[in-house]
């Protein structure tokens, strides 16, 4: 209980800037954009599951005390034994990860049922809850930290952004794969943002966003968008890119190996 971020159930509920952050992770996707193999969140980068990153990558933030990973609908038994394999500390009981407790649900049919279903695990006492993609194994612990800030300091949500680099057009969607498609209009982009995970929320808005927005959405933010609620954005980071296709592997397995010798990571 050395952590200041720990939940004490008995008390009164947390002020916003004390409120205990519990991390929810999406891992259930089958990868298809990767290719055919095991579940993406299960690949391995450098010999270690995508998963096993993620979680280390959140587990880092010292104010995250609790990760609930959202496992393949048939795979909740195999991830936490994963889980166990790679417990930070020896001498970490099954079910924490050195400071940092975890648990496993399975997930659903989309990632935004998986995310219902890893937040219906969260206890009430985590005022902060982070929605993280396993899928961005490299997020450096300060993205993480500075989003955990900003839903402290009161935002209800906030996503981490960057700028574009390529522009980006509207167009009318072709019925046939390869066949030209109309451009209809070309936004502005410094004005567009490319947003990342974890996204952070306070806990009662994100709930109220999975019970309220019943339309599919592509991430978390938006559906409190739909509430009329703010989003904010902080910094993203780089290396926090999502792997979605081949070639990403081959770059998270690049950033690994820069950290491998910059800092023995
Ligand atoms: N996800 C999930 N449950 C689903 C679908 C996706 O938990 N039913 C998770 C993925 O495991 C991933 C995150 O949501 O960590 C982001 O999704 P995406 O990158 O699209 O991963 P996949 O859906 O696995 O990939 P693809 O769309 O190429 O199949
Ligand atoms: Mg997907």
């Amino acid at each position: 209980m050395s952590d200041e971020s720990r939940p004490s159930p008995a008390g009164p509920p947390s002020a916003p800037v004390r409120a205990p952050v519990a991390a929810v992770i999406p891992a259930a996707g089958r990868g298809v954009r990767l290719g055919p193999g095991a579940p993406k969140a299960l690949r391995a980068l450098n010999g270690t599951p995508m998963l096993i990153h993620a979680v280390h990558a959140l587990a880092a933030s010292r104010h995250v005390s609790l990760v609930v990973v959202v496992a393949p609908a048939d795979g909740p038994a195999e991830v936490k034994s994963l889980l166990d394999a790679h417990a930070l500390s020896g001498s970490a009981p099954s079910g924490s990860w050195g400071s940092t407790d975890f648990q496993v649900v399975p997930g659903g049919e989309t990632r935004q049922e998986s995310v219902a279903l890893g937040l219906a695990a969260v206890p009430p006492e985590y005022g902060v809850v982070l929605v993280h993609d396993a899928a961005r194994p490299l997020v450096p612990v300060d993205t993480v930290d500075a989003v955990i800030e900003a839903v402290r300091d009161g935002a209800p949500a906030v996503v981490p952004a960057l700028p574009l680099a390529d522009t980006v057009k509207e167009v009318e969607p072709a019925t046939e794969p390869g066949a030209p498609e109309p451009v209809v209009a070309t936004p502005e982009r410094a004005r567009l943002r490319a947003v990342q995970t974890p996204q952070g929320f306070d806990r009662a808005t994100l709930v109220r966003a999975h019970e309220t927005v019943t339309e599919d959405v592509t991430d978390d933010a938006s559906m409190v968008e739909q509430l009329g609620l703010p989003v904010v954005t902080v910094p993203g980071h780089e290396e926090a890119f999502k792997v979605t296709r081949p070639l990403d592997l081959v770059l998270a397995e690049a950033v690994l190996a820069r950290r491998r010798l910059n800092d023995g990571y």
